[in-house]
């Protein structure tokens, strides 16, 4: 008799052991678990249909109901009762055809879209994060290159008033001797003083001080100008077209008072064409790879910017001769926080996010590695960005 309801019945029956595993399923519930797979594979097992949360609520209780997501839109309400220490089984009802109540849909709703714009807050903390942490190298370099001629700069000035002074001292003594009557009675004092003052030294000294001042303010000029080319489209943040090889060199320029101590560069440009890109964020790229490129380097080797161009695309490479990547670690150095340098020196996140700003552009990365002997990475781009059709 018991046996032909639960046959009939519309609700899904389930009869569980304690560990788990399912010991009785009438038809609905045998039909339910057919039409899911995993459910299916894994003959009905409790942990798989139920939260695991469920089912300790369950023994606590000694009853737990809830909705359990069924198949993709379709969920099941769920009862599930502990049936004593005695019986050691659990009893599972099921029945399909829930349909949320509109005010938990929107809660649900809700709590999704908040969760959304938390996890993308927080990815956006974390490229603000990579993008201050190379802002600090970045400015650590420019800081230490400026500083050298603003130091003899400074120090020139220091000279050339000091100088100046003499001179006019010496224009001083000149003017008297031509107001006196005997202009040849001041000639030793003329003498005299171009000799205390120093003034065959500076007029030797003054030329060369003036040059090599003059040299050091366009370094720190250019210096400014590589940030400002480096920086503006940051700004502007648009899709223009743009020279590659302009953004690499002021990239270069900026990077490589980090390299050049432990690398020399081998520059290979072939043509490019203009390519529609937002410049900045490339130039973010090429900043990380030639920082990774500069940092696999121990002791001295050599770094190579290549570039080529063909059918409708650009290549951007960068190669060292520095560590290697080990072909098991190849898979990995794209995922975010897949650092092998110490803390403070790697966050994990250059190439994760070169990558994103690539995949954004329609292109890929490429990386060719052998340990001990040194790296590619190949940027490749489509020289137009393919245009969304919009339809009518
Ligand atoms: N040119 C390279 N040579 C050797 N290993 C590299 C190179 N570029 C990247 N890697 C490896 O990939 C890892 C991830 O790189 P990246 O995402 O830039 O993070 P980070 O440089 O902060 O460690 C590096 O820690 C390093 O192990
Ligand atoms: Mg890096």
């Amino acid at each position: 008799m018991a046996d032909k309801v639960l046959t009939r019945l519309e609700e899904g029956v389930l009869l569980h052991e304690a560990d788990g595993r399912l010991i009785y399923a009438n038809p609905a519930a045998d039909a339910l678990i057919r039409l899911h797979p995993v459910w299916t594979e894994m003959r009905g097992q409790l942990d798989q249909m139920i939260p695991v949360q469920a089912i300790a609520d369950a023994r606590a209780h000694p009853d737990w109901h809830g909705i359990v997501p069924f198949l993709p839109g379709r969920m099941l309400d769920a009862r599930l009762y502990w049936l004593g220490p005695d019986a050691g089984r659990f009893l599972l009802l099921l029945k399909d055809g829930v349909r949320l109540r509109s005010d938990d849909e929107q809660a649900l709703q809700l709590r999704h879209e908040e969760l959304n714009v938390r996890f993308n807050a927080a990815q956006e903390q974390l490229l603000q994060s990579e993008k201050l942490a190379s802002i600090g190298q970045l400015a650590a370099g420019v800081a230490h290159e400026i500083n050298n001629p603003i130091g003899y700069v400074h120090s020139n000035l220091g000279s050339l008033q000091e100088y100046v002074g003499n001179l006019f001292a010496l224009i001083d003594v000149y003017e008297r001797a031509m107001r006196a009557h005997d202009p040849h009675a001041m000639r030793s004092e003329i003498d005299d003083t171009r000799e205390r003052l120093d003034v065959d030294f500076i007029s030797r000294d003054l030329p060369q001080l003036l040059t090599e001042s003059r040299q050091g303010i366009e370094r720190v000029t250019a210096i400014v100008r590589d940030l400002r080319d480096f920086s503006r489209s940051d700004r502007e943040h648009a899709w223009r077209l743009a020279d590659l090889h302009a953004g690499l060199d002021s990239t270069i320029n900026i990077v490589w008072n980090e390299l050049r101590y432990k690398a020399t560069l081998e520059k290979d440009y072939g043509t490019l064409p203009m390519v529609e890109c937002l410049q900045s964020e490339l130039n973010q790229v090429f900043m990380n790879l030639l920082m990774n490129a500069g940092q696999a380097i121990d002791g001295e080797g050599v770094i190579s910017v290549r570039t080529g161009h063909e059918a409708g695309q650009v290549w951007v490479e960068i190669g060292d001769t520095g560590s290697g990547i080990a072909p098991e670690m190849l898979q990995r150095i794209f995922d975010p926080f897949f650092t092998t340098k110490p803390v403070g020196k790697g966050t994990g996140l250059g190439l994760s996010i070169s990558y994103g700003i690539v995949a954004k552009h329609h292109g890929r990365i490429e990386v060719e590695s052998t340990p001990q002997t040194g790296s590619r990475f190949r940027v490749v781009l489509p020289v137009r960005q393919p245009h969304v059709v919009v339809a009518p």
